[in-house]
């Protein structure tokens, strides 16, 4: 037949056939092909390349989520009697598995404040397995000094693993600042459109061969028809990720400006405390924002209740600009305390800023704040 589809076949093929048997040995001894879609699938084989190769990593693996991403690649990485020392202020799942289920594997579990790099550091001196990082944060958009940090960790022979789902990668390149392992929530940017749940994680070969095995035992894979997803989104990613910079940086302005706005929380803005190391470090500064309404948690929530194009919901990362005040769902199991530890107000609103037209999103949180 003259002419080849442009657009790569969906491979819904959960087990794949061979013409003779010493084919399939080689496949099972050297993963020459394939031969079960929990083990490789050509559709989540084309995600894994688009990924390693704009990580700049030697390859890459696809996951079911982030969250399947992020526990097996560090359960591929500690034993019984292994330390990780990781940032307090990660993904709420993340945090779950750091600090109630790895200890019941007898791993160590030391976390710290992400912005306290001094204290970081002299903890690493006290020995690591594997430092655990993200950044920025959910939601005050904190920026970890990637660099002195891996370096340290390095020295004592540690895997640098990082978390870098806000900043997507063409925000942030962590193999510039010693990274071994990057994972995204495929969810969040690399899909854009709020309709997949995957994730991935992009190493050199050396990591590589144990991940790949955990996953194949633990099962995680990205499925097929999700993968299929996942690659279309990555063909727009820099156009979005140009674009959600840009309309980030004016809401953010707009909001600082704003009377009824007390803090805004985003890496762009020169009084954030982090913006020297985002400037350094980052390549924009993101789509994410948080402010705190001038207010309490009922004007805040009757704020929320009047956004119109602006939609109350969580996750982050899409096309479609998303609200939501972290008090109320991502944050809503921490106790109070801990909640005014962590900095999360009962009048703090996070913003995934989307690819609309800006000044439909100016107006839209202009209308909302004129009745707070
Ligand atoms: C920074 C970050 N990492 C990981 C995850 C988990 O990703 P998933 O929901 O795809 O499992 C999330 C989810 O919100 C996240 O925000």
């Amino acid at each position: 037949m003259k002419g080849k589809p442009i657009i790569p076949p969906v491979h819904l093929s959960a087990t794949y056939k061979f013409d003779n048997s010493d084919d399939l040995i080689d496949v099972v001894q050297n993963r020459s092909g394939y031969i079960y879609s929990r083990w490789d699938n050509p559709s989540v084989v084309a995600v894994e390349h688009a990924m390693a190769a704009m990580e700049g990593y030697d390859q890459a693996l696809g996951f079911g989520s982030g969250m399947a991403a992020i526990t097996t690649a560090l359960m591929a990485n500690v034993a019984a009697g292994s330390r990780v020392i990781a940032t307090q202020e990660v993904y709420g799942g993340t945090y779950e598995f750091l600090s109630d289920i790895l200890p019941k594997l007898n791993v160590a579990t030391v976390l710290l404040n992400c912005w306290k790099t001094q204290q970081i550091l002299k903890e690493i001196e006290n020995g690591v397995s594997i430092l655990y990082l993200e950044t920025p944060t959910n939601p005050l958009l904190r920026v970890v000094d990637i660099k002195p940090l891996a370096r340290a960790a390095h020295e004592k022979g540690a895997v640098v693993i990082l978390d870098s789902t806000f900043a997507s990668p063409i925000n942030q390149h962590p193999i510039d600042f010693g990274v071994d392992i990057v994972i995204h929530s495929v969810t969040k940017y690399l899909g854009g459109h709020h309709d997949i749940t995957a994730g991935v994680v992009c190493c050199n070969n050396r990591h590589f061969d144990t991940i790949w095995t955990y996953r194949k035992i633990l099962g995680g894979v990205m499925d097929p028809m999700t993968a299929f997803l996942a690659l279309r989104g990555i063909q727009t990613l820099e156009l979005r990720i140009q674009r959600q910079n840009e309309n980030a940086v004016k809401i953010a302005e707009f909001l600082d400006r704003h009377e009824k706005i007390k803090t805004v929380y985003y890496p762009g803005l020169t009084t954030h405390p982090d913006h020297d190391i985002a400037k350094r470090q980052m390549m924009g500064f993101g789509g994410m924002l948080s402010f705190e309404v001038n207010g309490d948690f009922d004007k805040t929530k009757h704020f929320m209740d009047r956004l119109k194009v602006i939609k109350l919901a969580t996750s982050l990362g899409g096309v479609t600009s998303l609200a939501n005040q972290p008090i109320t769902n991502t944050h809503a199991a921490l106790s109070p305390e801990n909640r005014a530890k962590a900095g999360i107000s009962e009048s703090l609103v996070r913003l995934s800023v989307g690819v609309e037209q800006v000044d439909i999103l100016i107006e839209d949180l202009k209308q909302a704040l004129e009745k707070v």
